[in-house]
């Protein structure tokens, strides 16, 4: 019998990162800027279909970022400069990876960088089916297969690819 030991799946739902020509979104997954993104009915019917579990996550450094007032936080910022060397806070993050890298270094807090506070979020993933699941897996990838939107399935431990 198979044990899973950790039912929580994240699946990320990413775009993107290159702008899309008219002729590229043809060949390219839809980016949240272009008009092939589901609409906002399409997102709230794919959080019906998960018992509310869509997230919409920024990314945890953005609360170091001083030019962001709704969203920056000198506390909270600290407390992820304090976690930031601990890969267990990128895993249980829906959108961090152990590897930011990976994610252009587009958020890093202070305590690790003064040269990105200028967080760019469209790096990141802008919604997370934080599935617990079977059928609400196959309900994110159902609306991936439909939409186009790209899927990522967010592990919980090291990948060197940065999932
Ligand atoms: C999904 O639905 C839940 C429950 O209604 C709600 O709390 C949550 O904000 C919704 N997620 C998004 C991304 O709108
Ligand atoms: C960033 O700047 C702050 C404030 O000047 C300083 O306390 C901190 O040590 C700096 N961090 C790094 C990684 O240089
Ligand atoms: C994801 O779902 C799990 C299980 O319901 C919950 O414990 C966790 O807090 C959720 N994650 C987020 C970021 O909301």
């Amino acid at each position: 019998m198979l044990k899973l030991r950790r039912l929580v799946t994240f699946l990320l739902v990413l775009r993107l990162v290159q702008a899309a020509s008219s002729e590229q979104s043809k060949l390219c997954k839809p980016l949240y800027t272009s008009s092939e993104w589901p609409s906002l009915s399409a997102w709230q019917s794919l959080n019906a279909s998960i018992s509310g579990n869509l997230l919409a996550p920024l990314p945890p450094a953005i609360t170091c970022d001083k030019s962001k007032s709704q969203t920056y936080s000198k506390a909270v910022c600290d407390f992820v400069g304090k976690e930031w060397l601990l890969s267990s806070f990128h895993s249980d993050d829906p959108v961090s990876v152990a590897y930011p890298n990976w994610q252009d270094d587009a958020c890093l807090p202070t305590a690790i960088s003064n040269t990105s506070l200028n967080c760019n979020v469209e790096v990141f993933p802008k919604y997370v089916a934080n599935t617990t699941s079977a059928a609400q897996v196959a309900e994110a990838v159902r609306f991936s297969v439909k939409t186009g939107v790209r899927l990522v399935v967010k592990g919980a431990a090291h990948d060197l690819l940065g999932r």
